[in-house]
């Protein structure tokens, strides 16, 4: 039997560079080998989203990036969370075997808490608890996910493992799979890429868009004029090109060294090569999106084979509860 992959990803709409490198690529790689569970988990989006009105259309959005990519419903399950609610049942029955202190360390949590102080939910602390029940509910066992997801994924291996210790083995320990691109820095150079903070490059951008959003991008700080010797080993850009022109990486690397380059060159190299790259994709997604009820089709198809499985773990866990 083959393992099983699961997967989550918040409705955030259209997915950016760092979904893609960090995720996504990974999501369409692994579904031969694996049989494949990738959801769209929309009730965590809404320990961050304040305009709700907005999440049928995200979700709708990155639907279609993801069948861009190569996610292919006649291989992998491609549902959205809250269409099947058991894992809101079972999120209730890991919050009793969770420690709150736990929960209280999580990175992403004292950094959410920075983010939005006016809206530090209930939810935003259980957050992992509900990540835990959506890979749970399903005996995931490889998780794809950047490395922003890592903690996350730490904490449920914990809970799996102490649910385990209670009421017998149940759940396998979820281990975490990443790309070769795990963290994706977004365009200030600094924090990871993220539609949050404004600093991303979405995939679906027409090609003079992708220009325009790559000229944004800070480079190396201490390259302040044209002839100034540049440092690309810190610059986020000489990173994508790293991805992105893998032939010329290492004399792009060279001329920036010497100065041989400027940053505007080099930010139009990539910018080229993120176009002739996401092309194919682009395209494909043009398709796609004059197709609505193809994509309606393939989440209602998935939801009602995602709770196949989903009840019968249910009625395992509440089994060994002692609920039933
Ligand atoms: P989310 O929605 O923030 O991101 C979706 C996926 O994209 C990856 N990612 C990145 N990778 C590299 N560089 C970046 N800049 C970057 N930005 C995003 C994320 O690591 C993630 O893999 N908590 C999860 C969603 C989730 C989940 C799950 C994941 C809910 N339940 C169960 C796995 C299993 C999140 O917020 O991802």
């Amino acid at each position: 039997m083959k393992r099983r992959v699961f997967s989550g990803s918040r409705p955030t709409g259209r997915q950016h560079l760092g979904n893609y490198l960090g995720a996504i690529q990974n999501y369409v790689n692994l579904q031969d080998e694996y049989a494949c569970i990738y959801c769209i988990v929309d009730v965590h989006a809404l320990t961050s989203l304040e305009d709700t009105g907005s999440l049928q259309k995200n979700i709708y959005d990155m639907m279609l990036d993801w069948l861009a990519a190569g996610l292919d419903p006649r291989k992998s399950i491609l549902f959205v969370q809250s269409r099947v609610p058991e894992v809101m049942e079972l999120h209730t029955l890991l919050s009793m075997v969770t420690p709150l202190s736990w929960l209280l360390r999580v990175p992403t949590f004292k950094e959410k808490v920075k983010l939005q102080p006016h809206n530090v939910n209930y939810g935003l602390v259980g957050y992992p608890v509900l990540m835990t029940a959506d890979i749970v509910l399903y005996k995931g066992e490889v998780v794809p996910v950047g490395e922003d997801q890592l903690p996350h994924l730490e904490l449920a291996r914990e809970i799996a493992r102490r649910f385990n210790n209670l009421f017998g083995q149940t759940f396998p320990e979820p281990e975490a799979k990443l790309t070769s691109f795990p963290l994706v820095l977004g365009l200030d150079g600094k924090e990871k890429m993220s539609k949050q903070l404004g600093n991303d490059i979405e995939l679906a951008l027409s090609p003079q868009e992708t220009i325009e959003r790559v000229m944004t991008a800070v480079t190396d700080p201490a390259r302040r004029y044209r002839d100034d010797p540049g440092h690309p080993e810190i610059c986020n850009i000489y990173q994508l090109q790293r991805y992105f022109n893998p032939l010329q990486s290492d004399s792009i690397a060279e001329q920036c060294r010497s100065a041989n380059i400027g940053c505007v060159d080099c930010k139009t190299l990539l910018a080229e090569e993120i176009n002739s790259t996401l092309g194919p994709f682009r395209e494909r997604r043009a398709v796609l999106a004059t197709k609505p009820q193809y994509v309606a089709e393939v989440l209602a198809d998935g939801a009602e084979r995602a709770r196949v499985i989903a009840r019968e773990t249910l009625r395992e866990v509440k089994q060994k509860m002692g609920l039933l």
